[in-house]
């Protein structure tokens, strides 16, 4: 039997069998503001309340403006930060490193460092995508993303989550056409105009090795609650 652990969202593990298989990498990919980084903080903070250890990497925003931005949606890390349970911290990214040939294993060797001999379980990149910004060459930026998400699971053999953002308007589930096929699943977040109003929507892409529910749901983000998934988007179109 594969272990499943819960991501933080019931109606999710419902959705995917039960939760996300432990050790294994997931990708949250969507557009800008669609709730990615609140979705990924949800997946930690529900392994914190279970009393496990977990890390979150920030590549675009302050770690800072992170903690403070969690603070108005009614969660509250800092306990968790004081007594070293859980690690947030940012990792800035430089072109010019990776222009020329960044080492996927200094990389992971790196965020080994400010873990600190800690057993992590859930571990968050926010997002992939920045890693590779700025570079032209797109093989380049597949293998390193691919060598990265193969190191952390063979050498600190937490459950990932990794984020990526997609240009606004485009089909494709990520930036570089490789984070969808490196991850165990996918799940896309979404926002939909119907008439007058814009919907969040969430649905699972992809889940390996589980049955997956194929529906598109509604889901708002709430206060102290973050995402909840609401009723089916057909249901919503029947009205
Ligand atoms: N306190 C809050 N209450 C309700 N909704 C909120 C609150 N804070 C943020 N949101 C909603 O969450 C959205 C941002 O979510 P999040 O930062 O997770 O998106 P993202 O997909 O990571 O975006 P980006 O690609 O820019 O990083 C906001 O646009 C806002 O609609
Ligand atoms: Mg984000």
């Amino acid at each position: 039997m594969l272990d499943r652990i819960p991501t933080g969202i019931p109606k999710l593990d419902e959705i995917i069998g039960g939760g996300f298989i432990k050790g294994r990498t997931y990708l949250i990919a969507g557009e800008t503001g669609t709730g990615k980084t609140i979705m990924s903080l949800q997946f930690l903070l529900q392994g914190l309340k279970n009393g496990e250890q977990c890390a979150f990497v920030s590549f675009d925003d302050r770690i800072a403006n992170v903690i403070s931005g969690t603070l108005n949606l009614g969660w509250n890390f800092n306990p968790y930060i004081r007594s070293g349970q859980f690690v947030p911290f940012e990792i800035r990214l430089r072109t010019e490193d990776l222009r020329h040939g960044k080492e996927s294993k200094a990389f992971v060797k790196n965020i080994q460092r400010y873990l600190r001999g800690r057993t992590i379980s859930r571990l968050v990149l926010d997002p992939i995508s920045a890693l590779a910004q700025g570079v032209g060459d797109l093989l380049w930026v597949r293998e390193y993303i691919r060598e990265i998400v193969s190191y952390l699971e063979e050498e600190i053999g937490c459950t990932t989550v990794v984020t990526c953002d997609i240009p606004t308007g485009s089909n494709s589930l990520s930036r570089y056409g490789v984070e969808e096929f490196i991850s165990s699943g996918i799940i896309v977040l979404e926002i939909k105009r119907i008439g007058e109003k814009f919907y969040r929507l969430i649905y699972v892409r992809k889940m390996r090795w589980s049955p997956m529910d194929m529906t598109i749901y509604t889901f708002e983000i709430v206060p102290g609650k973050g995402i909840v998934i609401g009723e089916p988007l057909n249901k919503l179109l029947e009205k």
